[in-house]
């Protein structure tokens, strides 16, 4: 069959997602596979039955692609498409709902406020304490992300984060190292750790700089990794996903994990987290880009 390699779109990911299909398209196409670059930006969606495609490797990141709205497109018009559902798409792309989701599962998540224009800026601060992050619910790549370093700054980065999304959360900081968990069909591959250069991972430092330290293996105990992945497992069921994706969480000084966001189109570029893991497991990138389609007929 002729398999489109999604990717760009409109969000503000979009270079991101021309980075990650631009890798896919050339890893399918070194495989043999009958791949083609489309971008729904340059044409309506309804294009891939009239060119006759018969899959579709979704790499769109954001809003408009990874929420659930494409897949429900492709659900529509019976093409087969890599990544999670309708549903899973959708939570995972807004981390309130996810937040509340894992809440209610009593799974482990950092304390957090929602913001708006009438909120008590100082009272927050002071019970989330400082630093702090605020973020829109509905962005990647730390998109409108600010860490809150300083008393009286967290107005100042709601109304940043605002910009991008009329929800915004401030989010508790959790100090003991970032991670990232990638999930391959029932497979959670090992962890990254991730030592940003920068104040924190942001998008300069995930797709731009070259001092962005990557720990894979991640430093922790097989019996710690084993315990987290597990929980990982939970996380991404909870949201009801599959085929593939990334939990990203965090570590406190005692070594316990707080879930932080799901990822159901993770990031395929150079720089991306994703296939750094299946690397770990020597499984090579056009490997992994085959794996994650043939997902599709499962
Ligand atoms: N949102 C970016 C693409 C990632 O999670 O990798
Ligand atoms: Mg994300």
């Amino acid at each position: 069959g002729k398999v489109a390699v999604v990717c760009g779109g409109n969000s503000a990911e979009r270079e991101v997602s021309l980075m990650s299909g631009e890798g896919v398209l050339n890893a399918l196409l070194s495989k043999g596979v009958d791949a083609h670059h489309f971008d729904p930006a340059e044409k309506p969606l309804t294009a891939l039955q009239a060119e006759g495609f018969t899959r579709a490797f979704l790499i769109l990141h954001g809003p408009f692609g990874e929420d659930g709205t494409v897949q429900g497109a492709l659900e529509v018009m019976g093409i087969p498409y890599t990544g999670c559902g309708v549903l899973a798409s959708a939570v995972g792309m807004d981390k309130l709902r996810t937040k509340l989701l894992w809440r209610a599962l009593s799974l482990p998540i950092p304390e957090f406020a929602l913001l708006d224009d009438d909120s008590d800026f100082d009272a927050i601060e002071t019970s989330l304490g400082l630093p702090l992050f605020v973020k829109p619910a509905t962005e990647g790549s730390s998109i409108g992300v600010t860490k809150v370093k300083n008393s009286g700054e967290l107005k100042a980065a709601y109304l940043a984060a605002k910009k991008y999304d009329r929800v915004v959360i401030a989010e508790q900081f959790i100090g003991g190292g970032e991670y990232t968990a990638s999930v391959l069909g029932d497979t959670v591959l090992p962890f990254v750790k991730i030592e940003p250069a920068t104040e924190f991972y942001d998008y300069e430092a995930k797709y731009f700089r070259d001092d962005t330290v990557y720990r894979c293996p991640c430093g922790l105990s097989e019996s710690q990794e084993a315990e987290i992945a597990a929980l990982v497992k939970k996380a991404f069921w909870a949201i009801g996903g599959k085929s593939w994706g990334r939990v990203d969480f965090l570590m406190d000084e005692a070594g316990k994990a707080y879930l932080l966001e799901a990822n159901t189109a993770p990031g395929m570029t150079s720089h991306s987290l994703f296939p750094m893991a299946a690397k770990q497991l020597g499984i090579a990138y056009e490997d992994v880009v085959v794996r994650i389609l043939e997902t599709t007929l499962e």
